[in-house]
């Protein structure tokens, strides 16, 4: 029988960055390296949660006791995030996806000839957004790294995609991305409290024992 705060509760979480494809060979992605939601999934298993891991490609074993399902890009994560989400108590989307992708997807490998080569680009579906908007719908945590006016970006990304919780962090030279440390301030609808600065996997057990919390407070509907 599994203990702890989430025990009995199934969280999908969403890790890594997307590969949105240009051609057979080439793709579109950033620099996430999956850790903050590698230590997420594996926070909530210490939590005694049942742990559903979309993952786009990262250089990281899942943690152990976690369920991971391998995607690529964006639509790819949307799919299996819709196909696993009803099950869920929780979603926690960590993944840095890609906000674009190219409009088409060339069949075989672009040649080189041209001198300049444009590359059009379409938005990709908001996967924490689409979530969010599901009725019924679980406890729906999200990320903003912002380079500025943390808090305040955070509170309006809250407010925009109607989360539940935000985990905002300062992104910039020596912070956030591809580290192995972070800094953390969560954001909900009537307050704020700051996790301090830690490795990832100490925020993830930090930030985990607050959504704990706050979805067992939750109004049930
Ligand atoms: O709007 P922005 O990309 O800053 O929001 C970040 C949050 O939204 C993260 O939780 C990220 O996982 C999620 N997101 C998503 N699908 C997208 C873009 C962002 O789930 N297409």
């Amino acid at each position: 029988l599994e203990r702890g705060p989430l025990a009995g509760l199934r969280v999908l979480v969403t890790a890594g960055p997307t590969r949105e494809a240009i051609d057979p060979v080439r793709y579109i992605s950033n620099r996430s390296s999956g850790r903050m939601g590698y230590a997420v999934a594996q926070a909530c298993r210490e939590a005694g949660a049942e742990v559903v891991l979309v993952s786009g490609p990262t250089a990281l074993a899942p943690p152990p006791g976690v369920r991971l399902v391998r995607v690529e890009s964006a639509a790819e994560m949307l799919a299996a995030v819709e196909a696993e989400v009803d099950a869920c108590a929780i979603f926690i989307a960590a993944a840095a996806v890609a906000d674009y992708r190219p409009a088409e997807t060339a069949p075989a490998k672009i040649k080189k000839r041209a001198q300049r080569l444009g590359l059009e680009l379409v938005r990709n579906p908001d996967i924490l957004a689409t979530v969010a908007r599901r009725r019924p719908r679980p406890f729906v945590v999200g990320f903003a790294a912002e380079t500025e006016a943390v808090e305040a970006n955070a509170r309006a990304k809250l407010a925009a995609k109607g989360l539940d919780l935000v985990a905002a962090n300062r992104v910039g030279p020596g912070i956030g991305f591809d580290r192995e440390d972070n800094e953390l301030t969560l954001i909900w609808e009537d307050g704020a409290e700051p996790l301090g600065r830690a490795s990832k996997l100490e925020l993830a057990r930090r930030l985990v024992a607050r959504i704990a919390e706050r979805h067992g407070a939750r109004d049930p509907a």
